[in-house]
């Protein structure tokens, strides 16, 4: 009988999820990615050597785990071929990869589109990563999107082109934005689909086929789940759902499959972009973390926003996804903290509130409430066991599963792949 495991982000994403996700990869028979797409980013360090990784399954270092790009992704062929070759640059050559037939394709004016609307967004804008994300899932549901299968089939591939230009080109005329040629599109996309073709199939029957085995199959979950566009800060949201709850869908398998889910909860909360963060902190403290967690953005670069750990979030979305255990990382991060604070709940207009509300306006007038806790003085990054952490971190790490009514299962204390335990039994059935 298989066993699953999803990892899921629980904040703002930039969780450390690589890291999580590459410690279960190694022992995963096969790694499944359900949603967004080269907007994720995540490096992954080991021997020596760190590897940039976006659209790409974690499990793509081991050349025994199978690797899907499921259905609910949106996918760029062009930035897969750049992704692939920069690893074979690095060494990894020989793996396995295998990419939905169902999936959206990204297409050259989704990153257009998506810098226009956000420069049209002015002081409202969302911050996205300007990978075309948006604008692709919104052709995937207008249904003039076109899909990683059309390129196996030239003819209709030409068809569904001619189809999305007749919409898109007079939408980036109005723009005042440059149009796009069928002929130039149709022959960068053959030649993306002459190397990928191997990889394109039914990842679903693919998956599926696994499920009746006896594997161990990952599913993994980018961006996190306030970025979600059902459940988070919407409209400072990425534009798929990075809950556990979506990983059937974007996988192709029955929901009964899942049932251990990883939350990813960085040990203090970042964001990047825009939108609310009742957490954040703008003083020397918050500096001293951006530093120390080197909170810069993978993909773009950017500096990223830093703040208190929000147990409020952290119970909202356990629920969403169903999330048995925290993963809890950067943990390191915190020593030489003297106070350290957890936001337990949200007041709003003078009352306490158990849910974060659902608009923004809202979202910007709460006030966090603190529970506070001694820091630690300690160096961890060479702790190797629950039993080694100071006593203060073992107790901020009991504040969590406290306030949050989810244990924690696993700790990070650095960016190394040795840098990690096990703390809850039940993750190590996933550990071969
Ligand atoms: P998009 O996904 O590029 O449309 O960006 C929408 C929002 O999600 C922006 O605030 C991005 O910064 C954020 N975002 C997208 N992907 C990630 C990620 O992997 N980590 C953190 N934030 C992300």
């Amino acid at each position: 009988m298989s066993q699953t495991l999803v990892v899921v982000g629980s904040q703002w994403g930039d969780e450390g999820k690589g890291k999580i996700t590459d410690y279960f990869a190694r022992h995963a028979d096969m790694v499944v990615r359900y949603q967004g797409g080269n907007n994720a980013g995540h490096s992954v360090a080991f021997d020596g050597k760190k590897y940039s990784l976006q659209s790409i399954p974690s499990g793509i270092f081991n050349p025994a785990t199978v690797n899907v790009m499921g259905n609910g992704m949106v996918i760029d062929p062009l930035s897969v071929l750049r992704e692939l070759k920069a690893l074979e640059e690095k060494g990894i050559k020989d793996y396995q990869l295998f990419i939905s037939t169902r999936a959206a394709m990204v297409m050259p004016w989704h990153p257009v589109l998506d810098g226009a609307y956000e420069g049209n967004r002015g002081e409202a804008k969302i911050g996205t990563t300007k990978k075309g994300i948006g604008p692709c899932y919104s052709d995937k549901y207008s249904r003039i999107g076109m899909r990683i299968g059309d390129l196996l089939e030239p003819d209709y591939f030409r068809e569904r082109l001619e189809a999305a230009l007749a919409v898109k080109n007079p939408e980036l005329r109005m723009l005042g934005l440059p149009e796009f040629n069928a002929d130039e599109v149709f022959d960068l996309y053959m030649e993306a689909a002459a190397k990928l073709r191997p990889m394109i199939t039914d990842t679903s029957a693919l998956v599926n086929r696994h499920l009746e085995g006896d594997n161990n199959i990952l599913f993994e979950g980018a961006q996190g789940m306030m970025l979600c566009i059902d459940h988070g800060t919407y409209p400072y949201v990425t534009s798929s759902s990075p809950s556990a709850a979506s990983a059937p869908v974007g996988a192709g398998i029955a929901p009964q499959w899942i049932k251990t889910v990883a939350g990813v909860l960085k040990a203090y909360c970042t964001r990047v972009g825009e939108g609310p963060f009742p957490t954040e902190l703008h003083d020397e403290i918050g500096d001293g973390i951006r530093e120390r967690g080197h909170e810069y953005g993978t993909v773009t670069g950017r500096p990223r926003r830093v703040g208190w750990l929000d147990a409020q979030v952290a119970r909202y979305t356990a629920r969403l996804s169903g999330i048995t255990h925290w993963t809890v990382t950067l943990l390191d991060v915190l020593s030489g903290i003297d106070t350290l604070r957890i936001c337990k709940g949200y007041e709003l207009d003078g009352e306490i509130i158990e849910n974060p509300p659902s608009t923004i306006a809202a979202l910007q007038r709460v006030k966090p409430i603190f529970v506070e806790l001694p820091g630690w003085k300690e160096d961890i990054t060479g702790v190797t066991s629950y039993d080694q952490l100071p006593q203060n971190a073992k107790n901020y790490l009991a504040k969590i599963g406290e306030l949050t009514g989810v244990p924690v299962g696993l700790v990070s204390v650095g960016p190394d792949r040795d840098q990690t335990f096990i703390v809850a039994d039940e993750l190590k059935k996933f550990i071969k």
